[in-house]
């Protein structure tokens, strides 16, 4: 499907556009099961960043899947094109020069790796976002794993689906017993350390 396309090198790269911006773009890529606080924590820290006078954009599992995603359902077919997509996107907010976080379940690590190929090993930061499931199902704050558990959701993450946790993540957020300001603080922590944030 490819055949017969050429690409366009443009004049504006993504060094230029990040040098106006003055930040070394990346993509935060949060991963965890539903209910474990992803789009919580990847606001706050949105709001941070933004606070210091970065420029960031958020993808959010839900809100992608209300519209790029909106074809898409929660097989691992259906997951793996969702995580395509992302990664897809996510990669030309790194090239406008933005930091960028991301919070999908993704639940499977092949797909994540993907992802990682697709932004590149320097840009992806790998955040998994740790709670039990038990937890989550106890939180269960959309009241979804109540609806999986009677049935009446399919291949619902924990329940009737995998979820394969992060081995090697470059941050592991363990969210019990730790409030959001610790957490967000985790996080800008790193960026400091890794030279993404001064
Ligand atoms: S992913 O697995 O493809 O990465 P994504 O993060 O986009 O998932 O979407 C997850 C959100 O969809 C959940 O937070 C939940 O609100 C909703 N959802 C609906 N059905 C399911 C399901 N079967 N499994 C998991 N999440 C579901």
């Amino acid at each position: 499907m490819t055949d017969n396309l050429v690409w366009h090198p443009v004049t504006i790269d993504a060094a230029w556009r990040a040098r106006i911006k003055g930040q070394r773009p990346c993509v935060l890529w949060f991963t965890g099961l539903s209910g474990t606080g992803k789009s919580t924590i990847a606001n706050a820290l949105e709001l941070a960043l933004a606070e210091c006078g970065k420029h960031t954009y958020l993808l959010d599992g839900d809100n992608l899947r209300l519209g790029l995603c909106r074809d898409l359902g929660f097989s691992d077919a259906d997951r793996q094109e969702n995580i395509r997509r992302v990664a897809e996107v996510a990669r030309l907010f790194v090239d406008a020069g933005m930091l960028v976080i991301t919070a999908f379940i993704s639940p499977f690590q092949r797909d994540r790796e993907m992802a990682r190929e697709l932004i590149g090993e320097g840009a992806f930061i790998e955040v998994f976002i740790d709670t039990p499931l038990d937890e989550c199902e106890r939180r269960d704050p959309k009241g979804l794993y109540r609806k999986a558990r009677s049935g009446l959701i399919a291949n619902f993450t924990g329940v009737s689906s995998a979820y394969e946790p992060p081995l090697n993540p470059q941050v592991h957020i363990r969210t019990m017993g730790h409030d959001l300001p610790a957490i967000v603080a985790q996080l800008l922590d790193y960026l400091v350390e890794k030279g993404f944030l001064s």
